[in-house]
Order: structure tokens, then C-alpha cells, then sequence
């Protein structure tokens, strides 16, 4: 038994940054974590080895598809599936003993094992229990259940069996056209499965801009992802080898059924707050299962918070991070923030899809005016060289005051360039203040600010 400032329970990004960020601040702390490595399901199961796979599955594409036109002749490289796995874990490996290195330089303590809180102010681990003043929790979120719908992770699988399949499946189902679905049909996509998504909606990733939404589906039909839309899964049948997708269509009521060699079950996450003893302990929850917490992320039981997944809000790890250090700060007797206006979205597809702030539709929603500048990258030169003219920057800024309130991006590098809009969203910068920015020559960036341009006067190259 010891005893601490600060215990969290969970080392995903929120957990482990709150950490560090706590330790830094003076603050005697300790993370408990069950898994055998640290980081959580993004460094684990979740982010970092879906961005492996989508990078080496675009390095193949880009051998197939565009390496001839540049004069790059021969053979293409051929898949070595368990190659393409080893990258994959060494790539989780060097992040997980990247976060175990931080904590030991920060002089922060893992209790290993699964953690539960028996009253305020105690974490048990295994049959230790160890007091803290304050206790984080940071436990995350899991994957959603579909009635009807049995997940073996072998045949009928999450993110977590899709990221370890035994090998390249020939024809692959998708339930759900959610950042999951997508990126990860991406990826088998490129490497050669037959891809068919089906969606209850009848537009892509919901709650995004509209027209990107339509350039985005269009492009990942045209790379070979087939849809089938406004379709509710009903129930899969799965052998050892083989599965069966039956569906409704919503239009029609009528029902079908497809074959596949793996499904992908990617219809929503929820938050993972089993074994704590949050019942017992009296802590207020949402309808919709979350933790609840006031505006300093305290539950109703003081010197209990929780952050990233288990509480409101979108399940991004660094929405989690940003919540992570505004809590250390919090619990060190400092005042935490996080701008939830600014917390930008990424798709990791190719291209990739990027978005922040208000979409048109949700400024509709409130009656606000507003203007909106666009930019396709076709008019911008270093996309041309590069085969990666597809898509679009779209800057939405108030008609009034030229305040950029929101941008949607899909194009080459949009996960990047989408930050230069959110770091002007956090100085209240206008439209104008971007337009005026020397951006160089030639760069996707350059992109941002013609969308900028467009929002005034009108840009030079479209
Ligand atoms: P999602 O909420 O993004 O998408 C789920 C999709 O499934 C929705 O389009 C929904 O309409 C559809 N759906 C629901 N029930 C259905 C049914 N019965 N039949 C057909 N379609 C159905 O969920 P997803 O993709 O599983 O992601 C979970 C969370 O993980 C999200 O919050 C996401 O933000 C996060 N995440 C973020 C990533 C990133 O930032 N790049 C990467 C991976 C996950």
C-alpha cells in the first residue's frame, strides 16, 4: 500500500498525459493499468497500428496506381501479410516503451493489474489498496454491440480483431461508414479485399460537412469500396471460415443477405467503466452511460474525475490528452481548460478528411449568417505534381465579423493542414488574418489560405 496525490486508472492518452502532466506539476502520482503495455487502446489496439496499416496499404497503392506515370517501372511489391504485422506491433512497441521511458523519468508509478475505487480516496489493485487524494478515472471506451450481431474476433470482428486478422480476407463486410469502417476498409481495400459498407444512413461518416461527405464517398467508390446505404444490419451468421450478413434495406423494408469472409462490426464505441464500483460509490451517470462531471471534470463524488472517453463528448484521444492536462492542472490547484470549439476530427483515409468547428448545417441550426470559401486542390500546384488534386478546402466564417468559425478539409495532408485553422480559431482570428498570412510556394497550405481568399475577394488560382 502507498499513498499518493494522484491516482488514475487507465493509460491511454488521457491517462498517461494526465500523468505526466501531474508529475510535472509536483504531484506524487501512480497509473494503474491491466494490460500488459501501456497507452491504452489508442497505442495499442486503436490509432497508432491503424495508422501502420493505412500507411504501408497507401505506400502500396501509390506503387500501383501512380508510380508508372512518374517513371518509376517494374514490378509492383507484392503483400507479406505477416511482414505488414510485424511492422505494425514493432510500431506499437517503440510508442507503449515510449510512455513506460516518460514514466519513469517523471518518476511516476505503475500499479499493474485492473484497478476499482472501494470508497473515495482508495484504488484497489489486485489486494493492495492504496490511497490517493485524488483519483482520475480514465478508463476509455470498448466497442458497441449489435443485436443480432456475435463478434468472435476472428471471423466477426472489431478494430481490435480487425487489426490482426489471420490473413487478407477476399471479400470483406463493413457495418457502419463511421472513421473505423472507413479507415480500416481502406486499408483491406488496398490490399486487395472485395470492401462492401453497409450504413443505416444514407450519407457517410454522420454529423460531417455535407459536400464533403459526397467527395469523400465518391473517391472511396472510385478507389473500390462498394456502399450500400440506408440499410440496417439485422443479424450475421458466422462458421469457422465464412459469414452471413443479412440487412434491411430502410426504403423498402426488404431483406438481403451477403456473404463475407470477415466482418467488421464499426457501428459506435462505449465507455468502459466496468469493475470500477461506480454504483456502490453513488457516481451520477448520463442516459447515455457516460461518468458525468461538472465543468472541472469532478464527478458528483469530490476528488473523483474522469476524463476522455467514459465522459461526454467525441471519443478522440486528444480531446482525452487536452482533458487529461486541464485535470492535472485542476488537481493541482490551477485553473484547466479545454476549448471544446476546437477540437479538430481526422479521418486518416487517403485522402485524408479533416474537420473542426461549425459545419453550414449546424450554423443553420442556430440561424446564424455566415460565408463560406472554398478551394480545390486541383488549383494548387504541389497537389498537381503529386497525383493529389482530389478534394477541397472549405473555410465557413461569420458574415458579419470574418471570424472563421469552422473548416472542412479533404485532401492530401487535410490532418495537418487542418491546424492552422484551429490555431487561428484560438486567437479569434478572421478569415482575412489567414488571407493576409505569407503562406510558401509550392505547398498544400497554400490551399488554406486561397480557401481564405475565397472567403473575401476570392482566390487567385480558382
Ligand atoms: P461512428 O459512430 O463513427 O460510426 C458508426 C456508423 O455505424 C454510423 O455511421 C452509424 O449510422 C452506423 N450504424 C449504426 N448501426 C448500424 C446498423 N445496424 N447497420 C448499419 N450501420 C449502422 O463509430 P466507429 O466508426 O465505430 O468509431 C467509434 C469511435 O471511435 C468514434 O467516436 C470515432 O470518433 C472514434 N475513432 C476515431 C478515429 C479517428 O479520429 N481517426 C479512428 C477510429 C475511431
Amino acid at each position: 500500500m502507498a499513498n499518493y496525490d494522484v491516482i488514475i486508472i487507465g493509460s491511454g492518452p488521457g491517462g498517461y498525459v494526465c500523468a505526466i502532466r501531474c508529475a510535472q506539476l509536483g504531484l506524487k502520482t501512480a497509473v494503474v493499468e491491466g494490460r500488459d503495455t501501456l497507452g491504452g487502446t489508442c497505442l495499442n489496439i486503436g490509432c497508432i497500428p491503424s495508422k501502420a496499416l493505412l500507411h504501408a496499404s497507401h505506400m502500396l497503392h501509390e506503387a500501383e496506381h501512380n508510380f508508372a506515370a512518374m517513371g518509376l517501372k517494374g514490378k509492383s511489391p507484392s503483400v507479406d501479410w505477416k511482414q505488414m504485422l510485424t511492422y505494425k506491433q514493432n510500431t506499437i512497441d517503440t510508442n507503449t516503451k515510449g510512455i513506460e521511458f516518460l514514466f519513469k523519468k517523471n518518476k511516476i508509478d505503475w500499479l499493474k493489474g485492473w484497478g476499482s475505487i472501494p470508497a473515495a480516496g482508495q484504488v484497489k489493485v489486485g489486494d493492495e489498496v492504496h490511497t490517493a487524494k485524488n483519483i482520475i478515472i480514465a478508463t476509455g471506451s470498448e466497442p458497441s454491440s449489435l443485436p443480432g450481431v456475435e463478434v468472435d474476433e476472428k471471423i466477426v470482428v472489431t478494430s481490435t480483431g480487425a487489426l490482426e486478422l489471420g490473413k487478407v480476407p477476399k471479400k470483406l463486410v463493413v457495418i457502419g461508414a463511421g472513421v473505423i469502417g472507413l479507415e480500416l476498409g481502406s486499408v483491406y481495400s488496398r490490399l486487395g479485399a472485395e470492401v462492401t459498407v453497409i450504413e443505416y444512413l444514407t450519407a457517410i461518416t454522420p454529423g460531417m460537412d455535407a459536400e464533403v461527405q459526397k467527395t469523400f464517398q465518391r473517391t472511396l467508390k472510385k478507389q473500390g469500396l462498394k456502399f450500400i446505404m440506408g440499410a440496417a444490419v439485422q443479424k450475421t451468421e458466422a462458421s469457422k471460415t465464412k459469414a452471413k450478413v443479412t440487412y434491411k434495406l430502410l426504403k423498402d423494408d426488404s431483406e438481403h443477405v451477403i456473404d463475407a469472409d470477415t466482418v467488421l462490426l464499426a457501428t459506435g464505441r462505449k465507455p468502459f467503466t466496468d469493475g470500477l464500483g461506480l454504483d456502490a460509490l453513488g457516481i451520477n451517470m448520463t442516459k447515455q452511460g457516460q461518468i458525468d462531471v461538472d465543468a472541472h471534470w469532478q464527478t458528483n463524488v469530490s476528488g473523483i474525475y474522469a476524463i476522455g472517453d467514459a465522459i461526454r463528448g467525441p471519443m478522440l484521444a486528444h480531446k482525452a490528452e487536452d482533458e487529461g492536462m486541464a485535470a492535472a492542472e485542476q488537481v493541482a490547484g490551477r485553473q484547466g481548460h479545454v476549448n471544446y470549439n476546437v477540437i479538430p476530427g481526422v479521418i486518416y483515409t487517403w485522402p485524408e478528411v479533416a474537420n473542426v468547428g461549425e459545419t453550414e448545417q449546424t450554423l443553420k441550426d442556430q440561424g446564424r449568417a455566415y460565408k463560406v470559401g472554398k478551394f480545390p486542390f486541383m488549383g494548387n500546384g504541389r497537389a498537381k505534381a503529386n497525383f493529389m488534386s482530389d478534394g477541397f478546402v472549405k473555410i465557413i466564417a461569420d458574415k458579419e465579423t470574418d471570424r472563421i468559425l469552422g473548416a472542412h478539409i479533404i485532401g492530401p495532408a487535410a490532418g495537418e493542414l487542418i491546424h492552422e485553422i484551429c490555431m487561428a480559431m484560438e486567437f479569434g482570428a478572421s478569415a482575412e488574418d489567414v488571407a493576409l498570412t505569407c503562406h510558401a510556394h509550392p505547398t498544400y497550405s497554400e490551399a488554406v489560405r486561397e480557401a481564405a481568399l475565397a472567403c473575401g475577394d476570392g482566390a487567385i488560382h480558382a
